[in-house]
């Protein structure tokens, strides 16, 4: 099945992510600045514990476990066994002892905390479950620093450019719901939220901070909440 306007399903996640372990990496090489300016977003420091979530084959393992140090965290959590092997066999060849793995779909993982910091790379899925970041803010708690990065449609006044996104997205995501603003589920957990398009305005980079009461409104648009 291709994906729609339907909720993401990590079972078939699980599937997708089956065919394209062994070429994720490379195909995620143009990406790399983004991963990079997206986790200067973090603001992490040495001995912070940061959560990568549906860390994948643990690309931004190096950068975070760098900004962390030695006496730092690095949790990673993802559902698919054939990108947590990658990423088990990165950590393992580097020698990070402070380096965990879950293999799990976030909705019922057990998320260790406590966090100072949670990246979202390249999740889409996770970006529409209301579960998974149900979970993800439970154990986030206040304060804590976010940044996420991914592919949006770009506005209605080009639209035919969204065919180009879905084509691109299509290997990567279960659902293009909610392709025109994918942080959205995300805002009411935050206090502060800021984003920029990248790529030509096929993509985003976010960064805020979790909230530590309830109730808050946002701006939509480049600009902050
Ligand atoms: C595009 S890859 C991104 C991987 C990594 N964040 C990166 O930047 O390289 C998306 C990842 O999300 C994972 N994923 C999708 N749905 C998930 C879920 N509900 N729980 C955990 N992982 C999930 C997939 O298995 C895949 O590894």
């Amino acid at each position: 099945m291709s994906p729609r306007s339907h909720a993401p399903d990590a079972a078939r996640a699980v599937v997708q992510y089956r065919h394209h372990a062994r070429g994720y990496d490379a195909s995620a090489q143009r990406t790399m600045r983004i991963r990079e300016r997206t986790i200067e977003k973090l603001g992490l420091r040495p001995g912070d514990r940061v959560l990568d979530v549906a860390s994948g084959t643990g690309l931004s393992f190096p950068l975070l476990r760098a900004a962390v140090g030695a006496q730092g965290a690095v949790v990673g959590i993802d559902v698919s066994p054939e990108m947590t092997r990658l990423a088990r066999q990165r950590v393992t060849e580097a020698g990070w002892q402070n380096v965990t793995l879950l293999e799990s779909p976030i909705e019922s993982a057990h998320i260790p905390g406590p966090l100072d910091a949670v990246l979202f790379h390249f999740t889409h899925d996770v970006m529409r479950s209301p579960k998974a970041l149900e979970r993800i803010f439970a154990a986030a708690g206040p304060d804590v620093r976010i940044a996420i990065a991914g592919m949006k449609y770009v506005p209605w006044w080009m639209a035919p450019v969204n065919v180009i996104v879905r084509a691109k997205a299509r290997p990567y995501m279960t659902t293009f719901e909610g392709l025109h603003t994918p942080w959205d589920l995300a805002l009411p957990y935050l206090s502060e939220f800021e984003w920029r398009s990248v790529l030509f305005g096929i993509g985003y980079i976010g960064w805020g901070r979790v909230q530590s009461g309830a109730g808050a409104a946002f701006t939509s648009d480049h600009g902050r909440r």
